[in-house]
């Protein structure tokens, strides 16, 4: 039997209380999307009758309720001011992992025809944008889970840039032989026994998990930037890794390290400036 739209949200409301933080405000947002339309709608629609024998409508409030992300329920995803399509396959994307977008569009100018190799592309969501904004440069994505490669490649190809981001499966820069001018990452650097919030457990673990200290392939990246003599890194980390990525540098001769902050003023992350031939 139909019920309205303000019973409805009272019902979700009920179904997700004690499983999200803000269940009202959860119910709201997934009653919008299932109706794809906004808030304002949903403010003055309150009466409308809805079918709740939905099977979508049912899926979507058992899965909320089980506390799946509501991004994997509607597929979107919105990074960046654009959106992308989204699945279990990768994480979903960060807001503060657009301080990493405006780090390196800070640093390199649109006419510069540079390589830039992405570690970890995920989503895709980092080196899209910075195609969108680096019209000139040529871009490597790598990423160790083809599942995670599939929903790249679904993105790339709706922002139309095939020819411009190559996808490669592997391991960090095992599958990149070209010279790499600049080298951008949002790595898995939480701790193995990190205590986690439930939500998290729908999200790939070798997205999350960066080893049993949680910097391990951060640090890998670092000896391939030494190494490899790449120019620039820029590379987001974990709140608390600041003072462990400064000691792991001592080992190298580095021409300048910067770190920045997220919106909540926790350090996010650092851009290395490297000794390059
Ligand atoms: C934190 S997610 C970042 C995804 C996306 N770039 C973003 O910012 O939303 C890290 C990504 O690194 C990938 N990854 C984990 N270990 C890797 C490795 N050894 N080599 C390449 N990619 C790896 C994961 O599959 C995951 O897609």
């Amino acid at each position: 039997m139909p019920s309205t739209l303000i019973e409805l949200h009272e019902y979700i409301t009920v179904a997700l209380s004690g499983v999200v933080e803000s269940p009202r405000r959860e119910a709201e947002l997934l009653l919008i999307a299932y109706l794809g339309r906004d808030q304002l709608y949903f403010i003055t629609h309150q009466d409308d009758l809805i079918d709740e024998s939905d099977p979508k409508l049912l899926e979507w409030i058992e899965k909320r309720s089980r506390n799946v992300p509501l991004e994997y329920l509607t597929n979107r995803v919105s990074f960046y001011s654009r959106e992308f399509y989204i699945d279990e396959g990768a994480l979903i994307p960060r807001p503060e992992t657009e301080h990493l977008i405006d780090e390196v569009l800070a640093r390199v100018s649109p006419d510069e025809a540079i390589t830039v190799v992405e570690v970890g592309v995920g989503s895709g969501i980092i080196s899209i944008v910075l195609a969108l904004h680096l019209p000139n440069a040529r871009f490597i994505a790598v990423d160790i889970s083809p599942a995670a490669l599939a929903v790249a490649r679904r993105n790339i190809q709706v922002f139309g840039l095939s020819e411009r981001i190559e996808l490669r499966e592997g391991d960090l820069l095992s599958c990149v032989t070209e010279k790499i001018d600049v080298l951008v990452s949002n790595p898995p650097y939480i701790a193995e026994d990190a205590r986690l919030e439930s939500n998290l457990s729908y999200e790939p673990q070798n997205a999350l998990f960066g080893g049993s200290v949680g910097d391990e392939i951060i640090r890998r990246l670092l000896n391939e930037v030494y190494e490899r003599k790449i120019a620039m890194f820029v590379c987001e980390m974990g709140y608390d890794q600041r003072i462990s990525v400064q000691e792991y540098l001592k080992n190298f001769e580095v021409q300048s390290l910067e770190f920045y902050k997220d919106l909540a003023s926790f350090d996010r992350g650092f851009i290395l400036k490297g000794h390059c031939e």
